[in-house]
């Protein structure tokens, strides 16, 4: 599983290497020099991407962000500077500049902006990340590719693809509550093994960060606050991440994804038609089917779930079912409105509570509508 890894690592020391080895005998120019020339005007002279080549799409990478912070170490500069970004103004500089020039160019980028946005994350959240991308590297990559793009091997020869974590498509449906249950609980049928019995608690929180972070780019500033809500009932927010989540209110008022709204009052009838079985009238997962299911249908009127289910996650949640449970995948029979009418119900009448929510006028009119 490793050797991708060391292969990687040794290519990295080659390389270097082969930089030190050459350095003052073949070109005086310097890394600094270098970027003055070929760099600067997109990347900028403080490296904040504010080069004036104002409007592309994607941007120029700024440097000095958190962003890059997680997801830039030595080697992928290189090999992003030598080989370009797809379907970006970032080409690929091979063909104007030697391997030397690269290295160094390299060098000058991961030690002047890179390095010091890497000392200014807090402490814990560096280690956390560290050992999350050891993790990765000895568990993941072998499947998922070194920079979560999945490896080409997987992709064409497993029957389901290991997810590609680069992907915007990934992005929108990986919660990182359904991450962690994937990682616990594996994936029924498919080469994704549960892991839960091998890493502890904390490991897969840290490898989910490192994927969410570093792979996935999804902001920081979301992640940890997903984070601290997910954990936030067992440990103090604050002291696990310096960052801590700070605005609950602008949590609890996001609207879904999409510019999608719900009805709720469509969505009363969904609930009482697919969710009360298992969730209960009154939403504390108390439904006439609650008692043989394990782990218990979620209770929508405690204070971790006021706290942790805002409009997207309740969403997430309906849309694509969470595994290891026995909470099914929605969108397979509710088209994504649906979704979006129950997802608002549940949201006004439990989590918000500022609604009314199912009497039991509501329960015979849907038995009714069965009947007939
Ligand atoms: C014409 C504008 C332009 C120039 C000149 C340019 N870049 Fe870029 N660079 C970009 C853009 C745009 C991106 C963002 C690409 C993306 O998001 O995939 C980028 C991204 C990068 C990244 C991050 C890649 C990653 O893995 O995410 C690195 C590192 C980088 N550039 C280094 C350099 C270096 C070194 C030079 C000079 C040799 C250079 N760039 C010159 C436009 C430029
Ligand atoms: C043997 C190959 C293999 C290994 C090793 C592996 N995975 Fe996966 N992974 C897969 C496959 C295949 C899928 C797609 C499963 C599916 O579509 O249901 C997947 C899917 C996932 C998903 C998305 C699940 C979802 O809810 O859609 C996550 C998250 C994930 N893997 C994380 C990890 C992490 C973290 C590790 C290391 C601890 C890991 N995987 C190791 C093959 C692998
Ligand atoms: C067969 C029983 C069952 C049915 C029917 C069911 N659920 Fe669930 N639901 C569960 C279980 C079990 C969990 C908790 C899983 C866990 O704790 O991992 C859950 C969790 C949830 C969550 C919490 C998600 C999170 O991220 O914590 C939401 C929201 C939810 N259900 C909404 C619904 C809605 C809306 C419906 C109807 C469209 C529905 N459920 C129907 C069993 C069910």
């Amino acid at each position: 599983m490793g050797m991708k890894r060391h292969f990687l690592l040794s290519f990295g020391k080659v390389v270097f290497f082969l930089a030190f080895y050459c350095v003052g005998s073949v070109s005086a120019s310097t890394g600094e020099s270098i970027y003055e020339t070929h760099c600067i005007s997109c990347h900028g002279v403080n490296g904040d991407g504010k080069g004036g080549s104002s409007g592309l799409t994607p941007q120029p990478r700024d440097f000095t962000s958190m962003q890059s912070a997680f997801e830039l170490d030595r080697i992928r500069i290189y090999i992003s500077t030598t080989k370009g970004r797809k379907n970006s103004a970032m080409i690929a500089w091979e063909s104007r500049l030697s391997r030397e020039e690269l290295n160094k160019v390299a060098d000058y980028v991961y030690e002047t902006f890179v390095a010091e946005a890497k000392a200014a994350l807090p402490e814990n959240l560096r280690l956390t990340l560290d050992s999350g991308e050891e993790l990765y590297m000895d568990n993941c990559s072998v499947c998922h590719g070194d920079f979560g793009e999945t490896g080409v091997w997987t992709r064409s020869n497993m029957a389901t693809a290991p997810r590609n974590f680069t992907t915007d498509r990934t992005k929108g449906e990986l919660s990182r509550k359904r991450m962690v249950d994937s990682i616990t609980y594996g994936r029924a049928g498919k080469a994704m093994m549960p892991y839960g019995s091998r890493l502890s608690q904390e490991e897969i929180s840290a490898i989910v960060d490192y994927v969410r972070l570093a792979l996935m780019g999804l902001p920081p500033e979301a992640v940890l606050a997903e984070k601290a809500i997910l954990e936030g009932s067992k440990r103090d927010e604050s002291s696990t991440t310096g960052l801590s989540f700070s605005d609950p209110e602008r949590y609890m008022s996001q609207p879904f994804a999409d510019g999608i709204f719900g009805d709720p009052n469509e969505g009363r009838e969904i609930f009482v038609r697919n969710c009360f079985v298992c969730h209960g009238v009154k939403g504390d997962g108390q439904g006439p089917r609650a008692f043989f299911i394990n782990p218990k249908p979620r209770n929508f009127i405690s204070t971790d779930s006021k706290r942790a289910l805002n409009r997207p996650k309740i969403y997430t949640a309906v849309h694509g079912g969470l595994p290891g449970s026995v909470m099914p995948a929605w969108s397979k029979v509710l088209s994504d409105q649906e979704v979006a009418n129950v997802a608002e119900f549940v949201f006004r009448a439990f989590i918000r509570g500022d609604m009314p929510g199912v009497s039991e006028e509501d329960l015979s009119k849907v038995k009714q509508k069965k009947n007939n």
